[in-house]
């Protein structure tokens, strides 16, 4: 036997007792002779004690020991004298005197040390992968994971649903990212996917009968990465038959609601409220708006319909929106924040951040001069404007103002402390366009994914104004965070059809790439939806971090690569040979 104990749980009520403790050397301090050291495990620190009174031989033996290197100790639990607790520790009321000293490995001097306060460089982080997952707050964050995925499993058992594996080696389908692809040795110049999704699985399931399906499972996306994303992450996927938008919501934020409950402690309220796309974007700029603070946007097109202006002018004519935000008088914002802050919109695509502030029955600085008095008034009396307020506007097309000043506020947000950590905010994002148009394929492409139903009274739409067409999708957010999407499915081979049509995917190739999906759909296909949490991101928010990296065991960098073994890397020839591939150089 290792141990008798770990290094988490001794206290005064072990006193005088023999225990035997295992784990990591974190800390060694020499004291007039006495040698402490701390002795670390997953569960905690235990202070072990070498004195050369109480045990000669250990103590020499202990002038060895070093940084992470792993012992076993053999001896007696002491309180420690009156004014040496450590109120910090839990065992911090004790130490282990110790008569028995096993070296069970040695270390190299770590790269850095394993305490959460040190700061440390985010590649060597990565290279030492497994050292930085000794450190307290990474090591608990992953257990903290495991904990939300067991309890993702008794929530989803408990109601009904039946947890079943799909393929990792599946057929190319896009579906929106790019595809990893995986060579075929049996079949040359043929090709796995990684799945981006189990979308197309668990519709299938659906079609076989399986009532509540659901999987947490790997997914796989060569896109661009950032913080909220990886280019393997991990989604609790959600399907279910005969049900409509609210089945599907209840599901998922019951499920939600008892995440809360069992990792924060924190009841919730629900259901979550729910808010239009089109009220998202034009409020706040983005859909999936931070709402923990108040600054919101306006559309102020309409006060400009005659304007002389001519930056918003053009924009009106062209169809486009002009939208203001208003910074109230209270903060104080620099002209070199505002500078900067131009140049930030810019990065978001807008051609230009203006600005102006109240004064008195009008505006004074920045584009003052190049509205009318009658806008400046419309403005101050419309929108309640108050002496001293800043404004600013983008004039653009739609996706472009409303995006460019989303981010603005978002950074005003942050830069002026306006975010109150302290809440969480939940709701759902509902009534999105069907479609968005494609100005580099030159065609309509699916918002969601092109499986997602179009509203009941949505098809004349289809036909006639695409990209007016509503989703019968929804989202689930979580401060500013999209944490969960999904939506109810096309579930008739007709309908499918059409919708690839509108996509102008022809009839050849969807049968290439969906034929299975709609030679299924000919079978009795139930109706059916479902929603698929990104668990990455639901442990970030859980644990309070704020990069998905930190929920992740072995995660890569923004760029994909795995520092700790370098993966991806070259390959024999003679793999290749295999594989029936020859490098292009
Ligand atoms: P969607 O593409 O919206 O839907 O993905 C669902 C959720 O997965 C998370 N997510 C990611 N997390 C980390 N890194 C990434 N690269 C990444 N991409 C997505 C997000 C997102 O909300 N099959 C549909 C679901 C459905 O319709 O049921 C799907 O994959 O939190
Ligand atoms: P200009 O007449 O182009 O010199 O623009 C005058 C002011 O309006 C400058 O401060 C620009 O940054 C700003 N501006 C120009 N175009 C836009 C636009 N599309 N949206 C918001 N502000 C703009």
């Amino acid at each position: 036997m290792y141990r008798t104990h770990t290094c988490g749980e001794l206290n005064t009520s072990f006193t005088q007792k023999e225990v035997k403790l295992a784990g990591w050397v974190a800390k060694r301090r020499d004291h007039g002779g006495v040698i402490f050291i701390d002795l670390r495990d997953q569960y905690g620190i235990t202070q072990v004690v070498f004195n050369p009174e109480y045990h000669t031989p250990c103590y020499e033996q202990a002038k060895s020991l070093r940084s992470e290197y792993v012992i076993q100790v053999t001896g007696l639990v002491h309180e420690r004298p009156e004014d040496r607790h450590n109120e910090k520790l839990a065992t911090g009321d004790i130490e282990v005197m110790v008569h028995e000293l096993n070296v069970l490995n040695i270390s190299q001097t770590p790269p850095f040390e394993m305490d959460d306060a040190i700061t440390v460089n985010d590649e060597i982080r990565l290279k030492y992968r497994y050292l930085d997952l000794r450190r307290t707050k990474l090591h608990n964050d992953i257990r903290v994971r495991g904990r939300v995925t067991s309890a993702v499993r008794y929530y989803m058992e408990k109601e009904g649903f039946t947890e079943i594996e799909t393929p990792v080696l599946m057929k190319s389908t896009p579906e929106g990212a790019r595809d990893f692809l995986v060579p075929s040795r049996n079949f040359p110049g043929r090709f796995y996917a990684l799945p981006q999704s189990p979308q197309t699985y668990k519709q299938l399931l659906m079609v076989s009968g399986f009532d509540k399906y659901f999987q947490i499972v790997k997914c796989f996306r060569d896109e661009d990465l950032r913080k909220d994303r990886q280019p393997e992450f991990t989604q609790i996927d959600i399907e279910m038959s005969f049900v409509d938008e609210d089945d599907v919501m209840n599901v998922a934020s019951g499920l939600t609601a008892h995440l809360f409950k069992e990792i924060l402690g924190v009841e919730l309220e629900t259901p979550f409220p729910r808010l239009s796309y089109k009220d998202a974007m034009e409020t706040y700029g983005t859909d999936k708006p931070d709402r923990r603070f108040e600054l919101t946007l306006k559309n102020v097109s309409a006060v400009f319909a005659e304007t002389g202006f001519n930056a918003f002018k053009g924009v009106l004519e062209n169809g486009g929106h002009i939208a203001m935000l208003v910074l109230p008088a209270q903060y104080n914002y620099t002209r070199k924040q505002i500078d900067q802050l131009v140049d930030y919109a810019k990065k978001y695509g807008a051609k230009g951040l203006a600005y102006s502030k109240v004064a008195g029955e009008g505006l004074q600085t920045g584009i003052a001069k190049f509205l009318s008095e009658s806008e400046q008034k419309s403005l101050i009396e419309q929108f309640h404007l108050k002496e001293n307020d800043l404004l600013f506007f983008i004039a653009d097309t739609y996706d472009i103002t409303y995006n460019a000043l989303g981010a603005v506020r978002l950074k005003l947000g942050e830069d002026l402390n306006l975010i109150d950590k302290n809440k969480h905010d939940l709701f759902w994002v509902v009534d999105f366009p069907l479609l968005e148009y494609n100005p580099d394929e030159k065609r309509y492409v699916a918002r969601h994914h092109p499986f997602t139903s179009p509203k009941a009274d949505q098809m004349e739409q289809l036909d006639e104004h695409p990209d007016k067409a509503l989703a019968r999708a929804y989202d689930l957010v979580w401060n500013g965070n999209e944490i969960a999407g999904g939506s109810i499915r096309i579930h008739r081979n007709d309908i499918q059809q059409k919708m690839f049509n509108v996509l102008n995917i022809s009839e050849e190739e969807a049968e290439a790439k969906f034929g299975f999906l709609l030679d299924a759909l000919k079978y009795g296909a139930p109706p059916h939806g479902g929603i698929a949490f990104g668990l990455d991101r639901l442990v970030m928010l859980l644990t309070g971090n704020e990069s998905i990296r930190d929920v992740i065991a072995f995660p890569k960098t923004s760029s994909g690569l795995s520092l700790m073994d370098n993966a991806p890397s070259e390959v024999d020839e003679a793999q290749l040979k295999e594989l029936h591939i020859r490098l292009r150089r």
